[in-house]
């Protein structure tokens, strides 16, 4: 089998908000513990938007300074940023002719992104699913914790994977370089790992704290709909207490949260902060009313946000070392990612 191994990416685009810490930044920390990591700004996929930033190497340094400053060690695992391999895009090429237009046509992300003029959208956006299945499977990672939105492409990676061991399984025998790999109940050999999602918890999907029925994003026009990491103490609470709720009290079990969005997703962003269930939220703040709810959950997220801030600024204050941390972490990638290149080009006679 495959050894275990964790790979997760976050755009350099923006502000890191709440939603990114709880689904996905403070997985990638948990996780660290017990397996090998590779934690990568991918520069590249922000360009699938907007192809002309002002400051995209300001971002890739920020969101690595959000990394470190959470807890992710760069000795014991790998931090760098995308485009320093360039054996990410050669894969993603060769993931482009293995995966067929339709597959991205019906990527949710894709539709909402594109908007009406479809016609318009980088074709980078299209394909933007192809680069993501190439950045994991370029490591040929186990593992991938993200959030509930990304929950679809890491499906369209586990189709790519399966296409490639099954169109050039002979080749892949004849060099001797399959891997037996249990998929569900079945025994398959492939060359590429069935990689795993780690989706999950009661803050997989944070939602927007202006609108319960959109999720918190770093693109939204109102700051007020979400928590940055950077945010301070004061602005934290204030934006907490503005949150969106119902005029109804907190419910004493999770199935009084159903047709609740907002008093859900409170309830969720502290269970998540807190590491425990809405069920054990619940039964603390079964019964209470919001404004009490408000100043608990506001505490809260000072505690466990303010020091992430505090050394983020750090940090970031120490550009050199940021800088060092992206170009070490690239080297080391750079050489598990030829190593899988070349496999690759072996296997499909390039
Ligand atoms: P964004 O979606 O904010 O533009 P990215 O696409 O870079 O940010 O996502 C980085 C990680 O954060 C991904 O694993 C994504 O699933 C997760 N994530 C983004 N928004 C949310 C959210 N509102 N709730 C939970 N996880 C989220
Ligand atoms: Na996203």
């Amino acid at each position: 089998p495959f050894k275990p191994l964790v790979f997760s990416g976050v755009q350099p685009t923006g502000n890191l908000h709440l939603g990114n810490y709880l689904g996905a930044i403070r997985k990638f920390v948990a996780l660290q513990e017990t397996n090998d990591c590779i934690y990568c700004v991918v520069d590249l996929h922000s360009l699938t938007a907007q192809l002309v930033h002002e400051d995209l190497a300001e971002q890739t340094r920020a969101i690595t300074a959000a990394f470190l400053a959470s807890g992710i060690d760069p000795k014991k695992h790998i931090v760098f940023n995308q485009s320093r391999v360039m054996q990410h895009a050669e894969l993603a090429w060769i993931f482009n002719c293995v995966a067929r237009i339709g597959w991205m046509n019906r990527m949710t992300q894709f539709k909402d992104k594109a908007g009406k003029d479809r016609e318009n959208a980088s074709l980078g956006l299209l394909a933007y699913p192809s680069l993501m299945a190439a950045d994991i499977l370029v490591y040929r990672a186990t593992h991938v914790p993200v959030g509930d939105d990304q929950k679809q492409h890491l499906e369209l990676t586990r189709d790519i994977a399966q296409k490639f061991n099954n169109d050039f399984s002979s080749r892949i025998a004849e060099l001797g370089l399959g891997v037996e790999m249990q998929v569900g109940d079945e025994t398959v050999n492939g060359y590429f790992p069935i990689t795993e999602p780690v989706i999950g918890g009661p803050a997989a999907r944070i939602m927007s704290l202006r609108d319960g029925s959109k999720k918190m994003s770093k693109s939204d026009p109102s700051d007020l709909s979400r928590i940055n990491l950077t945010d301070d103490a004061e602005t934290i609470a204030r934006k907490i207490k503005k949150a969106k709720t119902d005029p109804e009290a907190l419910p004493s079990e999770v199935d009084g949260l159903a047709g609740r969005p907002e008093a859900e997703n409170l309830v969720g962003i502290y269970a998540g902060l807190a590491e425990t269930s809405k069920q054990a939220v619940l039964k603390e703040f079964g019964g209470q009313q919001f404004s009490a709810f408000k100043t608990a959950l506001a505490d809260l997220a000072v505690e466990k946000l303010a020091p992430i801030a505090v050394e983020m600024r750090r940090i970031s204050a120490d550009r050199a070392y940021v800088d060092g941390v992206l170009r070490d972490g690239g080297e080391r990638a750079g050489k598990l990612a030829e190593a899988t290149m070349k496999d690759v080009r072996d296997i499909i006679g390039l």
